[in-house]
């Protein structure tokens, strides 16, 4: 199978077959949801979502999370809880996946976005803090875009790949001109800045629990904040704003946001998991790291000294002319090899879904975006299956280099 083609759902891929990344699920994921179809308690209340919730905020250290559909409805409630209204601006990162830009326009307000840093591809603090002093002014309390005239009102620093954003820059900045800071931590759980955990540093954090997450439920989210009020808010919006349970008394505009006991069951058996699942991670790092090394023209990902990364992602950059081929070139390469990888995201200041939000320039992100590609890194990588890859890098890379 190539990564174009498509499986009919359940066919197991062909043995050869080495995918981008996958869930891993080997602790007592049948267990638990067992439990909840025995019980009967399958439902979006049950002990399990509570579990889970409690294992999440635990882990990140706040002290409330409330467990979503997914991470994009974590994002959209967050906003909603930082207050932002339509026509509002929110500084977010351009390189990342579109979901945190999507939740910005579902509130009715604008991204602004911000150019990645070219070391560790996050959101660059300069560039934020550039944003604020100089392209923007105070209007008594509100502060507002010099060229539109809309208020700017929050911070949403996307953490990509497992990596952290270099945030204190950038909590310096939002404290300075009162804004709040929405964490996107969706690909970064057990990430750390600091020493501290993401997604635990500004108004709230958002996860999620997709099918390629470090951690899975399938399909799930997490919204984290230490605000009691902003949590009792949280729990409000996502349970349809049902004011009076018994004569189904609405004061606000509520969302079906909540989620299901069985897959908060699932939640608690991976995050059982978690530490075990970032050991793993940065070993099969660590394995690229040392082997791909020495061929011209692939960077490999760097750690900030500041950083712990889970290396959610393992993603190289590649130097066409170094390498003798580009990104796209080695992606169709190692697919002819039954190996899956994948470009980074269009940069969102790109997006034909938010051309009319394009008002930057962000020459980083879109170098980045020609350049990288990710490499097949799911917990269950044999190192068979690792060395497989590698050595199929160093035979296109040799390849192409001999006929030059
Ligand atoms: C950076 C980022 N933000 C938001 C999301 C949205 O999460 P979900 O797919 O759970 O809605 C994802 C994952 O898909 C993501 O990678």
């Amino acid at each position: 199978m190539t990564p174009t083609e498509k499986l009919a759902p359940g066919a197991p891929p062909s043995a050869d077959f080495v995918p981008l990344i996958v869930p891993e699920i080997r602790g007592n994921e049948w267990k638990y949801i067992k439990d909840c179809l025995d019980t009967n308690w399958v439902s979006s209340v049950g002990s399990y979502v509570e579990r889970f919730e409690r294992m999440v905020a635990e882990r990140v250290g706040v002290r409330h999370a409330i467990a979503t559909v997914n991470g994009t409805a974590a994002l959209h409630i967050a906003l909603m809880l930082a207050g932002v209204e339509p026509n509002d601006e929110v500084i977010v990162s351009s390189l990342t996946f579109i979901a945190p830009v999507n939740a910005i326009r579902y509130v009715g307000a604008w991204p602004v976005f911000i150019d990645a840093e070219s070391r560790f591809w996050q959101m660059n603090p300069a560039a934020v803090v550039e944003f604020l002093d100089n392209q923007c002014r105070r209007d008594g309390n509100t502060l507002r875009n010099k060229k539109t005239g809309r208020r700017v009102k929050a911070i949403l620093p996307v953490h990509i790949l497992g990596h952290p954003v270099d945030l204190d820059p950038i909590l310096a900045a939002a404290f300075k001109y009162s804004l709040p800071v929405i964490e996107d931590a969706t690909e970064g759980l057990g990430a750390q800045y600091r020493g501290r955990n993401i997604g635990g540093l500004g108004l709230a954090g958002c996860f999620s629990f997709n099918g390629n997450k470090l951690i899975t439920t399938g399909g799930g989210g997490m919204l984290v904040t230490d605000s009691p009020d902003l949590a009792d808010r949280a729990r409000y919006l996502t349970t349809q704003a049902k004011d009076d349970p018994i004569e189904y008394v609405h004061n606000a505009l509520g969302y079906n946001y909540r989620l299901t006991n069985v897959l908060a069951a699932m939640g608690c058996a991976q995050m059982e998991k978690l530490d075990e699942f970032i050991d793993i991670k940065r070993q099969i790092a660590k394995t690229y790291d040392e082997k791909l090394r020495s061929i011209p023209g692939i960077a490999l990902p760097e750690e900030a000294e500041w950083a712990f990364s889970t290396f959610w992602m393992y993603t190289v950059l590649i130097d066409e002319q170094k390498c003798g081929l580009s990104s796209r070139e080695l992606l169709r390469g190692l697919g002819a090899k039954k190996i899956q990888t994948r470009p980074l995201w269009q940069p969102i200041h790109r997006s034909p879904a938010h051309a009319e939000s394009s008002n930057r320039e962000c020459p980083t992100a879109d170098a980045l975006h020609q350049q990288a590609l990710s490499l097949p890194c799911s917990v269950g990588l044999s190192r068979s299956a690792q060395l497989q890859v590698i050595e199929a890098i160093e035979n296109l890379v040799g390849e192409r280099n001999a006929s030059r």
